[in-house]
């Protein structure tokens, strides 16, 4: 249990400080860039700042999770899901920083809130876990649907990381689904989209 903790301490480290590694090439390699107004290119950043910031709490509500996971199944799917939660991570920060901005100050924040529910959501064990994932990978696939709406029509580049990552976090909620999640009390839920709205409104501008 200590050697776990010490890797997963060192993931959060790395969450926050260290560059993220991508495997997959990114989803707009190939793409143009687009000229954009200043007011314009400001906005783009400012939601893929908002983008990032959700895949940091991601990175660190996998950790929460895959430490408390008891089945072996559940904690190898969870591991994978959260490996491609680390490309999310990679993409969307190179995106901001090309859009001429820099990941939320607040980061360390969301990092250690989302840690402390991650872990929270273990302890009541597997269904409630996975439920919680289901319900979370639901919320931020129609956050980025969102965010596909929102984004200048012109910036292809992050419209296609958007997209695929909209896609990739669907497909873990049905990997959650699959491995029994519980479907969570309605207040529970509107609790979720309450943080999460809390944490989009201060990471767009900070
Ligand atoms: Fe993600
Ligand atoms: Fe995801």
């Amino acid at each position: 249990m200590f050697d776990t903790l010490i890797t997963e301490f060192d993931k959060g480290l790395r969450t926050l400080f260290a560059p993220a590694q991508s495997q997959r090439p990114r989803p707009d390699a190939g793409l143009e860039e687009a000229e954009l107004g200043t007011a314009e290119k400001r906005h783009a950043m400012g939601l893929m700042r908002v983008n990032h910031c959700g895949e940091v709490c991601a990175q660190a509500l996998y950790q929460g999770q895959a430490l408390t996971a008891r089945n072996q199944q559940a904690r190898e799917a969870l591991q994978h899901a959260a490996f491609e939660e680390v490309e999310h991570l990679a993409w969307t920060e190179q995106r901001i920083r090309e859009l001429g901005g820099q990941p939320s100050l607040l980061g360390p924040l969301w990092y250690t809130g989302s840690l402390a529910i991650g872990v929270t959501a273990g302890l009541l064990g597997d269904k409630w876990n996975l439920g919680f994932l289901e319900e979370t990978e639901h919320q931020v696939g129609a956050h980025l649907d969102s965010h596909l709406t929102a984004l200048p029509e012109a910036d292809a580049k992050s419209r296609a990381i958007v997209t695929q990552m909209r896609d990739d976090e669907l497909r873990h909620a049905d990997m959650a689904h699959e491995f029994g999640a519980a479907s969570l009390p309605a207040p529970v839920k509107g609790l979720m989209k309450l943080t999460a709205k809390l944490m989009t409104a201060t990471s767009y501008r900070v």
